[in-house]
C-alpha cells in the first residue's frame, strides 16, 4: 500500500518468503536446533550477508502513443513511438501498464479544445504491475497490482496548493498510454483484488471524483438521502453505484431512453429526461415529494446549475465537478443559492488516501466498474473515435500488449 515518503520504512532485506529456498532451509535448520543468543547472532549475520533473488530483467524500450500538434492547427494527431525507458530514481517505480481507460477530456485535447503540453502522452487512468523499484522504495514490491492518482502529487489532505494540477497526467505531465511507465512511489495505490486490470484502470479520475463528492466532504451521503445525477456519464455511473451501496435513492437526468432501459437492468428506477422536459427540475421536485435532492453531482456546469439549485433540498449540497453543458445560463445563481441556503462545493478528483479508502469500499461491497468496450493497443485512434461518438455507456478501455521488452 502507498505510504507518504516521510513515513516510509528504511529499505530492508526482502522478506523470508522472497529469499532463495537454500537460504530459507539454512535459516529454518538453525531455528529448529537452538534458540540461544548465539543463534540470533548467526541469523543476523546470515540475514545481512544474504542476497535477494535476482530481479526480473528491466525493459530497455517502451512503445507509447503521443498527441502531436500540426503547424497551423490546434488539432493533434496520435503517433506511436518506441523510446528508451528512463533509469529509475531511488523513490521511483517501474510499472508495466496492463490497461488504460479513456476520459472525454482526452478527446478535447486531440480536438485542440483543451490545453496540454506539446507531444503529450495522453490519458491519466491506468492499472498495471510493478516490475522494478528504486532503492528507497519499501511500500510496494515487484508483482504488486497498482494504479496511480490522477494528480501525481495529490497524495493526502485537501487541495491546499493551487499548483497540484501541474502533476495532472496526460495534460501537464506525460500520461499512461505507455507500455512501461516510471512513476513516483507516492502516486501509487494497490488496486482491489477482485477487479481485472481493465476494470481497475477506470478508477483514477471519475471514480475517485464521485467518491470524493459522496464521502470526502464535510457532509457524507447517508441512507435515505436522495442523490441527483446530471446525465449518465461515467462519473454519474460510479456515483450511482457507490451511493446505492449505502442506501441512497438515486435519480438520473438523461437525454436517452435507451440508457434508461440499461439503467433499469442495473436496478435503478428514477429518471428524468432533460431533453424532452426542459423543466426537469420541477420533475425532480415532484419525485422527491417537494423536498428536493439532498445531494447533487453537478456535471453540467453553467447550463444546468440554475436548475440544480432549483431542485436541491433546503440546505442541500451541490458538488460542482464538470462543465458538459454549453448552454448559456440566465438565472441569477447567487439569488437562487441564497434562497435555497445550499452549499456549492467544488471537487477536483481526490487524494491517494481517499483513493485507498475508495478501493477498500469497492472491495468490501464487491462493486465492479461498468466497462463498455475494450480496444487493443494498436486501435487507440479507433477507441478515441468511438468515445467521441458518444455511443458508449461505461468506460472505454485500452488493453496494453504487455510484451517483455528486454
Ligand atoms: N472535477 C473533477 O475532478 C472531474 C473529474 C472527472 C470528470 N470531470 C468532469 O465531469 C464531467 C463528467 O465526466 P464524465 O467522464 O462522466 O463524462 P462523460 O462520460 O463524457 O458524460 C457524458 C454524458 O453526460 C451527459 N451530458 C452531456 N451533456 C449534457 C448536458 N448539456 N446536460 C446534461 N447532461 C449532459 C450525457 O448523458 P445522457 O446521455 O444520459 O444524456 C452524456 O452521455 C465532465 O465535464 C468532466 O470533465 C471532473
Amino acid at each position: 500500500m502507498f505510504r507518504p515518503r516521510s513515513q516510509q520504512r528504511k529499505p530492508t532485506n526482502p522478506p523470508l518468503a522472497q529469499q532463495p529456498p537454500c537460504f530459507r532451509q539454512r535459516l529454518q535448520s538453525i531455528y529448529s536446533r537452538t534458540s540461544t543468543e548465539s543463534t540470533l547472532r548467526k541469523v543476523l549475520s546470515l540475514w545481512q550477508t544474504s542476497k535477494a533473488p535476482p530481479e526480473p530483467p528491466k525493459p530497455l524500450t517502451s512503445r507509447r502513443w503521443r498527441a502531436t500538434q500540426g503547424k497551423d492547427t490546434l488539432k493533434r494527431q496520435l503517433i506511436l513511438e518506441e523510446e528508451i525507458v528512463p533509469t529509475l530514481e531511488p523513490a521511483q517505480v517501474l510499472v508495466k501498464v496492463h490497461a488504460v481507460s479513456l476520459n472525454f477530456t482526452e478527446v478535447l485535447i486531440l480536438e485542440g479544445k483543451f490545453h496540454a503540453i506539446p507531444r503529450v502522452i495522453p490519458c491519466s487512468d491506468m492499472a498495471g504491475e510493478v516490475v522494478a523499484v528504486g532503492e528507497e522504495v519499501s511500500t510496494v514490491s515487484v508483482g504488486d497490482r497498482v494504479s496511480a492518482g490522477r494528480l501525481l502529487d495529490f497524495v493526502e489532505g485537501t487541495l491546499g496548493r493551487t499548483d497540484y494540477h501541474h502533476s495532472g497526467t496526460g495534460i501537464y505531465v506525460d500520461g499512461m498510454l505507455d507500455e512501461y511507465k516510471v512513476l513516483p512511489v507516492e502516486s501509487l495505490v494497490v488496486i482491489p483484488e477482485h477487479l481485472s486490470y481493465e476494470e481497475a484502470s477506470t478508477l483514477p479520475c471519475v471514480a475517485i471524483t464521485a467518491y470524493n463528492c459522496l464521502f470526502g466532504g464535510p457532509k457524507q451521503v447517508e441512507k435515505g438521502d436522495t442523490l441527483l445525477l446530471i446525465g449518465t456519464g461515467n462519473l454519474s455511473l460510479f456515483a450511482a453505484q457507490f451511493a446505492s451501496a449505502v442506501g441512497v435513492n438515486v435519480i438520473f437526468t438523461t437525454s436517452s431512453d435507451e440508457k434508461v432501459s440499461q439503467l433499469k437492468d442495473m436496478g435503478f428506477t428514477q429518471f428524468v429526461n432533460y431533453k424532452t422536459n426542459p423543466d426537469w427540475d420541477k420533475e425532480v421536485m415532484d419525485l422527491t415529494g417537494g423536498v428536493g435532492a439532498s445531494h447533487i453531482i453537478e456535471t453540467g456546469g453553467m447550463g444546468t446549475l440554475g436548475k440544480s439549485i432549483s431542485c436541491v433540498a433546503m440546505g442541500g449540497w451541490i458538488h460542482a465537478v464538470g462543465f458538459l453543458s454549453e448552454q448559456p445560463n440566465n438565472i441569477d445563481l447567487t439569488f437562487e443559492a441564497i434562497m435555497k441556503n445550499c452549499i456549492i462545493r467544488g471537487v477536483f478528483v481526490g487524494p491517494n488516501t481517499l483513493f485507498n479508502e475508495m478501493n477498500e469500499f469497492i472491495s468490501e461491497k464487491k462493486l465492479r466498474p461498468l466497462v463498455d468496450k475494450i480496444f487493443g493497443f494498436d486501435e487507440v485512434p479507433q477507441a478515441f473515435e468511438y468515445l467521441s461518438s458518444r455511443r458508449s455507456m461505461g468506460k472505454v478501455v485500452i488493453r496494453m500488449p504487455c510484451v517483455e521488452r528486454v
